[in-house]
């Protein structure tokens, strides 16, 4: 099995990634600081007071948390930032309940799967900043988030995102990558992404491809840091008669969803729903197409995708994703909102659901409907970025169709919010698990060179997932030893 994360110690370039972060006063947080902010220092704490949000300040890789206070300059730290959607929103009984990944530096969680990914081969001296470019391939929030951490580094990096992203990617990564790649296509043109990995390992350039779909970095960051927090929301909201039913994620690199594995460890009848969009079928109908759902890729099963832990398939109509985003941040669609009852301290919130985001609570919604949910249930997903992202997106519908009227509201609040159906959804068998997995070959080991007795293995061995599971604390070890040896703290 060759799935656990590397932790080889490479001593001559360690020696050269710690001197690097020396200079560059660079402290790295461990998993047990992100999950419990507590634990962090004082000194870095002090630090932070008057830094924001999304500087390019080394101490901001303390706030690759969930627990960031939620303002824009010199946050401290304190619960999980989530927000519960009231029934007169969802138009369901079941309680929903989203993490918020807006107030995460980069305004996406995503940072987070890069950090994963990242560090273990920072730490190691596997990847030496001093040397080697690092490339972030991604459908935007991963290389930012990528981008972002190489620069506090100060080693080069590459980002490479589609070309039809959204405006506001391109203009952050201009700013803060050394290089950006625009692959053709859109959302769903992962595998344009890959041929260009290809094409810049054979370019003999001294690189290390930090390849979110395939590292188990971004799985295991999620399973801990993400899956700890849900556990925590759910400690504080939880009465004595409500039960954890479940969570629903869109697989874009397939690690958020990883959270679910942690909280089925926890919760062992809860489900895990995977979301995708209508216009690319992959999971439920190894269908293929272009969406408008940014950050959700597909056309491929990612490789970290645990599928045999997957409970349900829920595909979402890109139109009722991008017209609920008008509904919600349009003045007529808010005003619209609360005359149909919604709180006004939730209209004002709506912002922070960017596309996936409104996809992945539609998705919890059918999830519910299905199970015919009720009001002590409670249901999970997550917000990976908020509308702060696709500002131009809204103005381009503003220029294409016009002022968004009442009638509008209307027409989009009762057809995808109150008529939400339980279309386009599979509760996945034992074989339809099996069918997922078996996509992977075709991408993973016919195209991408994966071992075909991974694959296998990955199906068939126990303790394929467990073993990543638990390397969070020998991570945290070597993050303690690297930290102790740069001296700063
Ligand atoms: C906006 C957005 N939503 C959802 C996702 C999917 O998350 P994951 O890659 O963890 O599956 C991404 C991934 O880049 C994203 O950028």
């Amino acid at each position: 099995m060759s799935n656990k994360i590397d932790l080889t110690v490479k001593k001559d370039r360690l020696e050269r990634a710690v001197k690097r972060a020396k200079e560059q006063n660079i402290i790295i947080p461990t998993f047990a600081q992100m999950k419990n902010p507590a634990l962090i220092p004082d000194k870095v704490k002090n630090d932070l007071k008057g830094v924001g949000l999304w500087d390019i300040a080394p101490r901001n890789l303390f706030r690759i948390t969930w627990h960031n206070e939620p303002v824009v300059k010199g946050g401290g730290f304190g619960g999980v930032n989530y927000l519960e959607l009231p029934s007169s929103l969802t138009g369901i009984k079941a309680r929903i309940i989203v993490l918020v990944g807006k107030w995460f530096p980069t305004g996406a969680h995503k940072v987070g799967a890069a950090f994963g990914c990242l560090v273990p081969r920072l730490v190691t001296g596997q990847f030496d900043p001093t040397s080697q470019k690092a490339v972030w391939p991604s459908t935007g929030n991963f290389c930012r988030g990528g981008a972002y951490d190489s620069k506090l580094l100060a080693c080069e990096s590459i980002a490479i995102l589609p070309e039809g992203m959204s405006k506001e990617r391109f203009d952050w990564l201009a700013k803060v990558s050394g290089e950006v790649i625009a692959t053709p296509g859109s959302e769903s043109n992962v595998k344009e992404i890959f041929d260009k990995c290809w094409e810049l390992r054979k370019s003999g350039q001294d690189l290390m491809i930090f390849n979110q779909f395939e590292e188990y970095g971004n799985y295991l960051w999620h399973y801990e840091v993400t899956g700890h927090a849900m556990e925590e929301v759910l400690k504080k909201v939880m009465g004595p008669k409500d039960q954890y039913r479940g969570m629903a994620s869109a697989t874009g690199s397939a690690g958020t969803i990883a959270s679910g594995d942690y909280m089925k460890q926890v919760f062992p009848t809860s489900k895990i729903v995977a979301s995708e969009a209508l216009q690319c079928p992959t999971l439920l109908e190894n269908g293929f197409g272009s969406h408008r759902i940014e950050g959700i890729g597909d056309k491929h099963v990612p490789w970290i995708h645990n599928s045999k832990n997957t409970d349900m398939v829920v595909a979402i109509d890109d139109e009722a994703v991008v017209n609920l985003s008008r509904l919600f941040n349009e003045p007529e669609g808010r005003k619209y909102l609360a005359k149909k009852g919604v709180p006004e301290a939730i209209i004002s919130q709506l912002d922070l659901l960017g596309f996936s985001g409104i996809s992945n609570v539609l998705s919890a919604i059918k999830f519910a409907k299905y199970y015919e949910l009720g009001e002590t249930d409670i249901v999970l997903t997550i917000l990976t970025d908020s509308m702060e992202l696709y500002g131009s997106r809204l103005v381009e519908m503003h220029q294409e169709f016009g002022e968004y009227s009442t009638s509008d509201a209307a027409e989009h609040f009762a057809r995808y919010l109150m008529g939400q159906s339980i279309d386009n959804l599979t509760e996945l068998t034992y074989a339809d698990r099996r069918k997922i997995h078996n996509l992977k070959y075709f991408t993973w080991v016919e195209q991408q060179g994966k071992e075909y007795q991974e694959i296998m293995d990955m199906w068939y061995e126990q303790d394929y997932w467990t073993a990543v599971q638990k390397q969070a604390n020998e991570i945290d070890e070597l993050i303690n030893e690297f930290n102790d040896r740069v001296g700063l703290l």
